[in-house]
């Protein structure tokens, strides 16, 4: 099923893990695909393997902390496509954060994961905002995590950057909803990807016993998620958070 064709969806942080997979299944469901990334030769080799499958994709390097690289990817956005429909706010610091108790973080740590986590989807989703209120309608989605709902332990920056996508989520779902631009976040559980690889044994064990279907989350898991809140289907639900954890948190 096409369900996007004709839309025009940026996913940030695309370069791999579940932002490669959100833009190659939306690519799938017919969108055309904008990507960016901070990994620029990641970044072009994922996009060169959705170009080689027949899919109309580009990437740009972009780094969300950066004003003046965000203003240049939309430059670009207008000047490739003119609109845009659709954004998906994937990118963040997301890998080698766990294990420190929250009395022990870096500050500069701290502040590092705010501002690409938090500030960074702010200054994107900023930066859309004109676009996304002329798509009627436009699309948010924003990757949050399930270990804001359930206090995901040892990372605590992390998890506090998660819960403020999901405050985002729900503030930014009632600013835009007069715009006919929907807003929800995907809450994924522990899903392998590169940025998982160094998830100790402990943790998969704890996703494993608490979750009600026993396997791990998959890329495609998530993706699928975000083309259905992407997508003519989801018109109706805005200011969301979607747990896609096998049941870890119930709402
Ligand atoms: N994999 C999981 O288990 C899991 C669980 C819950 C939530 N999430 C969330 O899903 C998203 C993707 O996670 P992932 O597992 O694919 O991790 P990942 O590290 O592979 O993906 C994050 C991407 O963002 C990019 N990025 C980082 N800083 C950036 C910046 N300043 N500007 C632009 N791009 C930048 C990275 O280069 C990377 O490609 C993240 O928001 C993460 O917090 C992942």
């Amino acid at each position: 099923m096409k369900r996007l064709a004709g839309r025009i969806i940026l996913v940030t942080g695309s370069a791999r893990g579940l932002g490669f997979a959100i833009a190659k299944r939306c690519a799938e469901e017919g969108a055309t695909v904008e990507m960016c990334d901070i990994l620029e030769d990641v970044g072009w080799l994922a996009a060169g393997e959705l170009d080689a499958a027949g899919h109309t994709v580009h990437f740009q390097s972009c780094d969300i902390t950066k004003q003046a690289e965000v203003d240049a990817l939309f430059a670009s956005i207008r000047a490739r496509r003119g609109r845009l429909d659709g954004l998906v706010n994937n990118a963040a610091l997301a890998t080698r954060l766990a294990g420190k108790g929250f009395d022990e973080i870096d500050e500069a740590v701290w502040d590092r994961v705010f501002d690409i986590n938090v500030k960074g989807t702010w200054r994107v989703t900023k930066a859309a905002a004109s676009l996304l209120r002329e798509a009627k309608p436009g699309r948010v989605v924003n990757l949050a995590s399930d270990t804001a709902l359930w206090g995901g332990d040892l990372f605590l920056h992390y998890i506090t950057s998660k819960g403020a996508i999901i405050a985002m989520t729900r503030g930014l779902a009632r600013e835009l909803g007069p715009h006919d631009v929907t807003v929800n976040a995907i809450a994924p559980g522990l899903t392998p990807t590169e940025a998982t690889e160094a998830a100790p044994e402990r943790r998969w064990q704890q996703y494993l016993d608490g979750q009600l279907i026993k396997r791990a989350p998959t890329t495609e898991d998530i993706a699928a998620m975000a083309a259905f809140l992407l997508s003519p289907d989801a018109a109706m639900i805005t200011g969301q958070t979607m747990a896609v954890n096998g049941g870890m948190t119930l709402n």
